[in-house]
């Protein structure tokens, strides 16, 4: 009798779940079923009024039914998700035609969009990048560089003097990033094939100077590096940061102390009324001091000059961006104007 009931069940349970279309009436027949006065509880109570051996079989069988319509439930809640996340993603699509809003980035700054292309030019010719400090001693910022102290050339630049340091040694901002040089020298072997680029500060300020400013230099040493190769290294470098197809320079005779001959370096130009054109045309505009390395500098450093020779160049960075980017005033590279950063600034590094 009590496996009738069984199955009694079952029955009346298949037939109420074929009918059932909406997730309420799952919910009711759950309850019906399976709530604390539901059928299978009722079945349940009735195993205390058998004996011991029906009950097994009852239980079990009483066990199979639950499972049989749990999984049934189960499955049609599942069916009814599947229906309301559908009717969801349908009614609550995304419309991603809509313009998003602008966002305020930033610009790359031309100084360091101007560095970025200066690294990977001499990178490419195969020189490697040194760094030095910016708050620096006078041996290597003049002295090793043969400017001795009461040296002339030493009122070429205007110094900022910090306090002595401790063991009474004169300190200053360096005023040319050729103190790199001396370092990277006196601690590394030869050949050296190295740019540098950095902070350098001078007590001055007009339209073409800040007191802080960049500089790049590169310095090429090894046993028989000569002029041609200073002039081949410039012009390629010339060409291709300018983009032009051809960069005539003119080397004319100048002084600096820390190079023998000492050049100051032009490049083929057309003036006009607002318009600078580089490579072509009858001026000439300064881009570079250079010359070959002093054998006192080579001395200095614990070579022999007798042995290795090379070149060395140097410029200011701002200079490089201001005639590429055509920006007129230096102090505006420095005053943070959002204009400024709007108009000359650039987007991306290529
Ligand atoms: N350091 C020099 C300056 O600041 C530039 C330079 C570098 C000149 C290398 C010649 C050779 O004026």
């Amino acid at each position: 009798m009590n496996t009738m009931k069984i199955e009694d069940i079952k029955k009346q349970f298949e037939k109420q779940f074929k009918n059932i279309n909406r997730e309420e009436d799952l919910k009711n027949l759950k309850i019906e079923f399976f709530g604390k006065k539901g059928l299978v509880n009722c079945l349940m109570e009735k195993i205390r009024e058998l004996s011991n051996e029906e009950k097994k079989q009852f239980g079990a069988d009483v066990n199979i039914l639950k499972v049989f319509i749990s999984e049934k439930i189960e499955e049609a809640e599942k069916g009814f998700k599947l229906v309301e996340l559908n009717k969801k993603l349908q009614t609550e699509s995304i419309d991603i035609s809509i313009p998003v809003r602008e966002t305020n980035i930033g610009t790359i700054h031309p100084i360091t969009k101007v560095r970025r292309e200066l690294e990977e030019i001499f990178y490419s010719m195969g020189f490697v990048m040194a760094e030095g400090p910016e708050i620096e001693d006078d041996w290597h910022n003049f002295t090793a560089l043969n400017t001795p102290p009461h040296h002339p050339a030493r009122q070429m630049q205007d110094t900022f003097y910090m306090p002595d340091a401790e063991d009474g040694k004169k300190i200053v901002l360096r005023t040319q990033t050729s103190s790199v040089q001396i370092r990277e020298m006196e601690n590394n072997k030869p050949p050296f094939k190295f740019i540098t680029m950095g902070k350098t500060y001078r007590v001055e300020m007009d339209a073409t100077h800040t007191p802080m400013f960049h500089q790049i230099e590169g310095v090429y040493i090894d046993k028989n590096v000569n002029m041609a190769n200073l002039k081949s290294c410039l012009m390629e470098f010339c060409k291709r940061f300018f983009e032009v197809e051809q960069a005539p320079l003119r080397f004319r005779p100048s002084f600096f102390p820390f190079v023998e001959p000492g050049l100051e370096i032009d490049v083929q130009c057309k003036k006009g009324k607002g318009i600078l054109k580089l490579g072509e045309g009858e001026d000439w505009m300064e881009i570079l001091g250079a010359g070959m390395v002093h054998p006192n500098v080579i001395k200095n450093v614990g070579l022999d000059p007798n042995e290795y020779q090379g070149f060395a160049f140097g410029t200011g960075i701002e200079r490089l961006a201001m005639l590429k980017y055509g920006v007129s005033d230096a102090r505006m590279l420095y005053e943070g104007d959002i204009r400024f950063l709007k108009h000359y600034g650039f987007k991306f590094f290529k």
